[in-house]
């Protein structure tokens, strides 16, 4: 079989994608008229041209100007619908995804419209096609802990409802020393937890991440090379590290897919998986960034599938639901 045909047969779990990721130029113009608002882009081809991305904040400015065309219930089913059904002809299994309401709740919409259309879309896919997903709800780092706290507080009514908690946004000058006091009450409440960290901060952010926080799960993690000590230490303790490595060089974290450290990751013991982030504007979903990633690294089979399976072990399904997939 060819490579293409092996990575979507793979059974995979994605792990590391944001919803809001996942709006594709045809349905956010759509909506973009449906609601009325005003964009800068009159086409797909104006909109895909506007994907060249100089590192995550210029890239986050996007991803959020997106976010406006998403207005009503409906707009969050179709949006979830449409990645669900995606990701399943892409041979995902299960899929854990990143959603984050603040963006939402801000512009003054009410938090059931967000989430009752993700839900709803989440069960109907599971009945429709037996993909298998959940929600993870996503804190903005760049808005501080107090809005973290907030969040937290605003979503406990939908609690059976979600998987876990994470944190995205702009790394850079939010470390993870700031959410110390906001992770530490998650866990007391029980809540499984990722933090994105070592994107783009260095590994000292990991670090932070990893010894303050204690989560669950680091999402990328990849500056984590940067120190030895460290990678034993995250080794050791098995945290699964969600790496992105499409996303890492369209946002210029690393300068191209042979130069991605995934191959020195995997040699230092730690555990990774392979993710898509934000599969819409990195123009990848799970499928390809398998193909592309084993492709440009000359990874194996038998390394794909090592890749996979770690993915389907790090979710946060029920351990005989995990084991199923493996
Ligand atoms: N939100 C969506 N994609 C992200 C990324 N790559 N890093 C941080 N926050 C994000
Ligand atoms: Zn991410």
């Amino acid at each position: 079989t060819s490579l293409r045909r092996f990575c979507r047969e793979l059974p995979k779990a994605e792990l590391h994608v944001h919803l809001e990721g996942c709006l594709e130029p045809g349905l956010l113009l759509d909506l973009a008229r449906r609601n009325e608002v005003d964009v800068p882009w009159r086409t797909e081809d104006e909109l895909r041209a506007a994907y060249r991305f100089r590192d995550l904040a210029s890239f986050l400015d996007l991803y959020f100007a997106g976010c406006r065309v998403l207005r009503k219930r409906q707009d969050f089913y179709d949006l979830t619908t449409a990645h669900l059904d995606r990701a399943h002809q892409d041979g995902v299994a299960h899929t854990e995804l990143f959603f984050g309401p603040q963006t939402f709740t801000e512009q003054g919409i009410a938090l059931e419209t967000v989430l009752d259309g993700v839900l709803d879309a989440i069960a109907d896919a599971g009945e429709r096609t037996g993909i298998s997903a959940s929600l993870l709800v996503s804190a903005h780092r760049h808005r501080g802990e107090d809005e973290a706290f907030a969040l937290l507080d605003s979503v406990l009514p939908w609690a059976d409802r979600v998987a876990g908690f994470g944190m995205g946004g702009a790394e850079t000058g939010n470390p993870p020393e700031k959410f110390v006091r906001y992770y530490a009450e998650l866990r007391r409440q029980g809540f499984r937890t990722c933090v994105h960290a070592g994107e783009e901060g260095p590994a000292a952010y990991v670090r932070q991440a990893f010894e303050l926080l204690a989560p669950d799960r680091i999402d990328h993690g990849i500056t984590i090379l940067d120190d030895p000590g460290l990678v034993r230490e995250i080794a050791a303790a098995g945290t699964p590290l969600t790496v992105c490595p499409v996303s890492n060089v369209r946002l210029r974290a690393v300068p191209s897919l042979r130069e991605h450290p995934l191959p020195r990751m995997l040699d230092a013991g730690l555990n990774v998986s392979l993710h898509s982030d934000d599969p819409a504007y990195f123009e990848s979903g799970l499928a390809d960034t398998f193909a592309t990633t084993a492709h440009d690294l000359g990874l194996d089979r038998p390394t794909l599938t090592a890749l996979a399976r770690n993915g389907v072990r790090s979710s946060f399904l029920p351990p005989t639901a995990r084991h199923a997939l493996l």
